[in-house]
C-alpha cells in the first residue's frame, strides 16, 4: 500500500478536497458538477459497498475518479489485504488522467487497476479469466446497448447474491436496460435508506437461467 501513516484518513482527505474545491484540472467549466457523482450518492455508494463487506469491485466511468475515491474508501475501511478495485473507462484521457490522478494521490493505486478500453469489451475479457467480483458499480456509457451489454456481462462478473449498483437509472436507456434483468433475471432492487440516485439490485442465488418461453417485455 501507500506507506502514508493513515490510509483511510488521506482518501478522505482526497475525498474532501474533490468534494469542496473540486477537481485540479476539468474538461470545461461546471463539467465536474455534471458529470461527477455527487459527494452524497458517493457516501451511499461507499455505505452500501460496506454493508456488503464487498472486497473485490468492479467499476465502469472513472471520469473525475468521485465514485472510485469512495469505493476505494469501503475497500480501505475493511483492513483487508485482499481487496481489489477494477476500473474501466476508455476514456480517461479526455479527462486528462485527473480521476486516476485522484486515485493515486489517495494512496489507493495499490489496490486499483485502470483498464483504457470500452467496457464492453473488457468485461467479457474478465469473464474469460474467471475474475469474480462481490459487487459493481456502473457509471460508463450511458447509451441503452452498451448498459445493456454492461449487465449482461456484469451478471457473470459479479457472484450470486452480489451487488450491482447503477447511477443515472432516471435515464429511460439506463432504467430501460436494468428493467429487462429485474423482470427476467431475478434481480431484487435493494431499498436504500437514504435520499439518493443510485439503485442496487441483489443478482439470485444461485445464479440461474430463465427460460426463453417466459420472457417478458421490458420497457419502463
Ligand atoms: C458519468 S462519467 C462517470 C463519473 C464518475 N463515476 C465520477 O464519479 O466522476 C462516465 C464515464 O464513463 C466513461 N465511458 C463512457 N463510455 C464508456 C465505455 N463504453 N466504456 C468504458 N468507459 C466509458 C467516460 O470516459 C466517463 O469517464
Amino acid at each position: 500500500m501507500s506507506g502514508e501513516p493513515d490510509p483511510l484518513g488521506a482518501v478522505r482527505a482526497t475525498r474532501r478536497r474533490l468534494a469542496g474545491v473540486g477537481p485540479v484540472r476539468a474538461r470545461s467549466e461546471g463539467d465536474f458538477e455534471r458529470v461527477a457523482l455527487p459527494d452524497a450518492d458517493a457516501d451511499v455508494l461507499r455505505d452500501l459497498l460496506l454493508g456488503e463487506r464487498a472486497r473485490v469491485v468492479v467499476e465502469i466511468g472513472l471520469a473525475y475518479g468521485s465514485s472510485a475515491l469512495a469505493i476505494g474508501e469501503a475497500l480501505l475501511a475493511q483492513e483487508d489485504r485482499a481487496t481489489r478495485h477494477v476500473i474501466i473507462d476508455a476514456y480517461q484521457h479526455v479527462f486528462r488522467n485527473v480521476g486516476w490522478e485522484a486515485i493515486e494521490s489517495a494512496g489507493l493505486a495499490g489496490i486499483a487497476t485502470l483498464t483504457s478500453e470500452r467496457s464492453q469489451l473488457a468485461l467479457p475479457r474478465l469473464i474469460a479469466q474467471e475474475f469474480v467480483a462481490d459487487a459493481a458499480f456502473v457509471d460508463g456509457s450511458h447509451i441503452f446497448h452498451n448498459v445493456f451489454v454492461d449487465l449482461c456481462f456484469l451478471r457473470e462478473i459479479v457472484r450470486p447474491g452480489g451487488l450491482i449498483v447503477l447511477d443515472d437509472c432516471d435515464w429511460p436507456s439506463v432504467a430501460t436496460a436494468v428493467r429487462y434483468f429485474e423482470l427476467n433475471a431475478g434481480w431484487t432492487p435493494q431499498p436504500i435508506g437514504r435520499p439518493t440516485r443510485l439503485r442496487a439490485f441483489r443478482l439470485p442465488s444461485p445464479r440461474f437461467e430463465p427460460a426463453f418461453q417466459d420472457f417478458k417485455s421490458f420497457n419502463v
